[in-house]
């Protein structure tokens, strides 16, 4: 009987991929933990506990008390927000991992769910159909943490035989929870301000293309990687997925065909310089070819979705 932890549950992530697995492996055997308190549904639907990551006696209780077998670990301090305090962000999520790879050795744990991004890319990237094996030098506080964080999963499965899997995953668009502090957010933040007050001003430039995907995708795709059998997992690093990929002028160009009166202004901020060092889009052949990724959303359907979604949520 598999055990999950998930750590950084009330997140964008945390908060849709918990009740998931909880459909999968039963409410009772997906524990769900952040520093935070989490939402509702999470805490009324199975075991849930306020838990700092970087906590490691308290980790170690939680595993063992829990008989914990497999952990997906979310936490961590995203590209935006981490630019504002870049060493406290690196020791959040870099020893938070340290802390996990390091139990799942002590512990002999099955299996560990960890998150990479688009941002372990930098300026010296091809930005277009970006490849899995390319020049990686990210100039963000992020992108070196989860450059650093891949190898690290990478050298725990080698040395140790831990078998981690780790997705770079791209912007992520979803209405359940609000997103964290990244320079993708955008992409989020434009679908409750359409509905709220029918504007948005953009903090990247009309034309700055970035790679993203809708959380249903992206729940998916995790949830397939982790039950893939382990001999079809030949990169131990983390692998390139994505969806769609567009600009803030196309996103906006949707919501107008659903919504006349929508208007867009752009104001970039720092965020620009963060969105113009990473890919505009992604070759996922590997992730295709080795366990099956399939995305379902285009930028229509997601549209579509999440103007009715956040609709329902803001007007109750
Ligand atoms: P988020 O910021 O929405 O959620 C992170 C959660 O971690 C929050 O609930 C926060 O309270 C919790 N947390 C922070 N510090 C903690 C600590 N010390 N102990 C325990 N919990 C702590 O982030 P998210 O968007 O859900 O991202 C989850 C993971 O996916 C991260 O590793 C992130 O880098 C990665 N990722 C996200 C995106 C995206 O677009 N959302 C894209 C690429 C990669
Ligand atoms: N969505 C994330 C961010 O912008 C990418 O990892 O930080």
């Amino acid at each position: 009987m598999e055990k999950l932890l998930v750590i950084g549950c009330a997140g964008q992530i945390g908060s849709e991929l918990t009740i998931e697995l909880r459909n999968l492996y039963g409410n009772e055997n997906v524990i769900a933990t952040d520093i935070k308190q989490a939402p509702d549904d999470i805490v009324e639907s199975g075991p849930f506990e306020i838990l700092d990551v970087l906590d490691e006696k308290k980790l170690g209780e939680t595993v063992d008390r829990y008989k914990i077998t497999q952990i997906y670990h979310l936490a961590a301090i995203l590209s935006g927000n981490a630019e504002k305090n870049p060493v406290k962000s690196w020791e959040i999520n870099m020893q938070s991992l340290l802390n996990v790879m390091e139990l799942a050795k002590e512990k002999k744990l099955s299996k560990i769910f960890w998150p990479s991004s688009i941002a372990v890319f930098g300026p010296s990237t091809p930005r277009v159909d970006t490849p899995q094996y390319t020049v990686m030098e990210p100039n963000t506080v992020y992108g070196i943490s989860k450059l650093a964080g891949e190898r690290w999963l990478e050298y725990y499965f080698n040395k140790y035989g831990i078998d981690g899997r780790g997705l770079r995953y791209p912007g992520l668009i979803s209405y359940k929870t609000e997103a964290g502090g990244g320079t993708t957010d955008y992409a989020v933040e434009i679908f409750y301000e359409a509905v709220k007050n029918s504007s948005y001003e953009c903090f990247l430039d009309a034309n700055t293309y970035l790679p993203m995907m809708f959380m249903e995708d992206a729940v998916k795709a995790t949830i397939d990687i982790m039950e893939a059998d382990a001999e079809k997992i030949n990169i131990r690093s983390s692998y390139n997925v994505a969806g769609i990929s567009f600009s803030p002028k196309e996103i906006a160009a949707e919501i107008k065909k659903l919504m006349p009166e929508f208007s867009i202004s752009y104001k970039p901020d720092f965020r620009q310089a963060i969105a113009d060092s990473w890919p505009q889009s992604i070759d996922d052949s590997h992730a295709r070819k080795d366990w099956g990724l399939r995305n379902t959303y285009d930028l229509k359907r997601m549209t579509k979705v999440m103007l009715e979604e956040v609709s329902k949520k803001l007007k109750g």
